[in-house]
């Protein structure tokens, strides 16, 4: 997969995907990262990339010209079309079903704001979606890029070592993972449930699953909400809720 990044700072999103499984995954030429600097197409002494706001307030917002010729370039580059995606707080909210979307297109520009933001114009143009990483502001888009790239580029095929690691994960069942124990067995700090260590893989199994279900209904019951269990996990949250009853979570009329 390529992914391009458009940014005033792309060596920022090209390094946060140095490290670890990311890096791991273009080392072994399974994403490609390119970076993309409007300041390189910007014209005049100061290369000026914004200007004020019309209609007057604070900030600064970033031109069309300088954008539009480095999504030009960034276009032209590579004969595959981009799905071009503008970070930014008022983009719909990034999920996992939302990455696993963008990991199977060939080719993904992440669009970087700074500031105020960018020119609307430019938007309405050239963008195909606008994400949001969370209800919070960051001072632009770099840290939301790297965070997709990090969340797309370990569901390339081949970039975790063990297959089945992605679909085990958090939110790809719509649930919050089950917690996870190593050696040793014995410490200071508890033991490892004996469920884990019997070597009876139903059980271990279904564990996992009470686990799962009785996590996400304790720290994020708005993933549960509107959702229907089959009777075998309804049963198994029934009975997990009965052991920790007293748990139950702020606000949470239960079910
Ligand atoms: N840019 C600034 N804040 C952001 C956010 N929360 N998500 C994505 N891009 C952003």
């Amino acid at each position: 997969m390529r992914i391009d990044i458009v940014s005033l700072f792309p060596e920022f999103v090209d390094q946060c995907a140095a490290f670890g499984v990311v890096g791991r995954a273009r080392e072994r030429g399974l994403l490609s990262l390119h970076g993309w600097n409007p300041r390189d197409h910007a014209e005049g002494n100061y290369r000026k990339v914004d200007d004020r706001t019309f209609g007057g307030g604070p900030g600064m917002v970033m031109l069309v010209e300088p954008l539009r010729r480095c999504l030009a370039a960034m276009r032209g580059a590579d004969p595959v079309r981009p799905r071009v995606v503008y970070l930014s707080p008022q983009g719909r909210r990034l999920d996992q079903a939302k990455a696993r979307e963008l990991a199977a297109l060939p080719r993904l520009a992440l669009l970087c704001g700074r500031y105020e933001g960018i020119d609307e114009r430019l938007v309405q143009a050239e963008v195909d979606e606008e994400l949001s990483i969370g209800d919070y502001v960051l001072s632009g888009g770099e840290l939301a890029a790297a965070v997709v790239v990090d969340a797309v580029a370990r569901l390339q095929d081949g970039v975790l070592n063990d297959a089945g690691s992605a679909e085990q994960d958090s939110f790809e069942d719509g649930l919050l993972d089950c917690p996870h124990y190593s050696h040793p067995v014995e410490h200071a700090y508890g033991t490892v449930p004996e469920v884990l260590r019997s070597g009876n893989h139903a059980a271990i199994a279904r564990w996992r699953r009470q686990q799962a279900l009785g996590r996400t209904w304790l720290r994020r019951p708005d993933l549960l909400e509107g959702r229907i269990l089959s009777k075998a996990d309804q049963k198994l949250l029934d009975d997990w809720r009965q052991e920790h009853a007293g748990d139950a979570p702020d606000g949470f009329r239960g079910r």
